[in-house]
């Protein structure tokens, strides 16, 4: 069953759908195609996943630059990459998966050592949205029940995932009817040389943030805002990822590599670069431009060559990496930190892009 709404290529993009498959319960999933010059992504229903970006490296050659699995079992069987899945209610951790509203207790469930992880056991990259077709795009929707995985609040949300001219733009949108935390992102790891093709400790990353989260043993945030200056986190000019990462620091033993929020400059709600990746033997250049305040750099350090994916080979450490736009992890307990309280009656808009390019030699 193929749905066609090809309009012309030059300025808008084609957008097809097709099935991908049905989850154990018996619910359909489908896929996404979404294609225009320079890009064509593949978006699935089963957690708003991107599968797929194919993109040309310095001589045109395309590959897929994301990690993933060819089918859609591939993704239910794996509980613990998150492969380019929307993660919420709250991406990132939350320490003891505990946290007030109002004086009013919740407990939210522990999924990572003492601590909660993107959402729960069933967080929302595990679950199957609604979609239909927009221009140049498709709209993912989920309501979350009051109460699903601890949360309080009926939560809607739409994911809006559309292509431009190299680019792949994610318009979140959230509201609630009671009083919630809510932290959503995207969980797509990247190498630029194209999946499968080794590790990205040979790309170069920019971060423009001054400042990071240090974390302690569980990956918590102690709540001190630390400058990057001199330490193996400053990527305000670009650097090898692998450069340092072996370095003889305690944060970056605690997380067997980079698996840390930046604190970027500029001002939340306003569309800034969030990071840059070049990898030098493609020419592919990766600009991620985000409205939130934070960006988690992970360098795959928990990829350990268990899980064979769409290349048939397993994905060892550093295989790729995320950046999730996102605010700072364990934000409900850090009253300093940019809040991630919604209201009833709020609408809280969010918006990433990903766009590729490429660099001459
Ligand atoms: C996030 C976390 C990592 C890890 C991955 C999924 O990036 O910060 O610690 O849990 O998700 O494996």
């Amino acid at each position: 069953m193929l749905l066609s709404m090809t309009t012309a290529m030059a300025a808008h993009g084609a957008v097809t759908k097709a099935a991908f498959g049905t989850t154990p319960d018996g619910t359909a999933v489908d896929i996404y195609t979404l294609k225009t010059e320079g890009i064509e992504a593949r978006i699935m229903t089963y957690g708003a996943r991107v599968v797929s970006i194919k993109t040309p490296d310095r001589d045109g050659k395309v590959a897929d630059v994301v990690l993933g699995y060819s089918a859609l079992d591939g993704y239910l069987e794996d509980k613990t990459t998150y492969f380019g899945a929307i993660v919420g209610r709250y991406g990132n951790r939350i320490a003891f998966g505990k946290f007030s509203i109002d004086g009013h207790q919740y407990q939210v469930p522990i999924n990572n050592n003492a601590n909660s992880l993107h959402g729960g056991t069933v967080g929302f990259d595990k679950l199957v949205w609604q979609a239909h077709a927009v221009a140049d795009g498709v709209e993912m929707t989920l309501v979350s029940k009051d109460g699903d995985q601890g949360y309080p609040g009926t939560l809607t949300v739409h994911v809006r995932y559309t292509i431009h001219h190299g680019a792949l733009r994610i318009d979140y949108s959230v509201s609630t009817d009671k009083t919630t935390v809510v932290n959503l992102t995207n969980h797509a790891y990247f190498n630029l040389a194209g999946d499968g093709k080794g590790t990205i400790l040979g790309e170069e990353l920019t971060l423009p943030a001054d400042q990071y989260t240090p974390v302690d043993s569980g990956l918590i945030p102690t709540g001190v805002l630390a400058p990057v200056e001199g330490t193996p986190f400053d990527f305000r000019k670009s650097a090898v990822i692998g450069a340092r990462i072996h370095d003889n620091s305690e944060q970056l033993k605690i997380a067997g590599g980079y698996d840390h929020n930046w604190v970027l400059r500029g001002k939340s709600g306003e569309l800034k670069t969030a990071a840059r990746v070049y990898d030098p033997g493609s020419g592919r250049v990766l600009t991620v431009t985000t409205t939130e305040p934070g960006v988690q750099f992970y360098s795959g350090n928990f990829l350990d060559g268990t899980k064979f994916g769409k290349a048939q080979e397993g994905y060892g450490k550093n295989a790729g990496l995320c950046l999730e736009t996102q605010h700072y992890p364990d934000s409900p307990n850090h009253p300093a930190f940019p809040t991630t309280l919604l209201k009833p009656g709020e609408v809280k808009h969010s918006t990433t892009t990903f766009t590729f390019t490429t660099h001459a030699k």
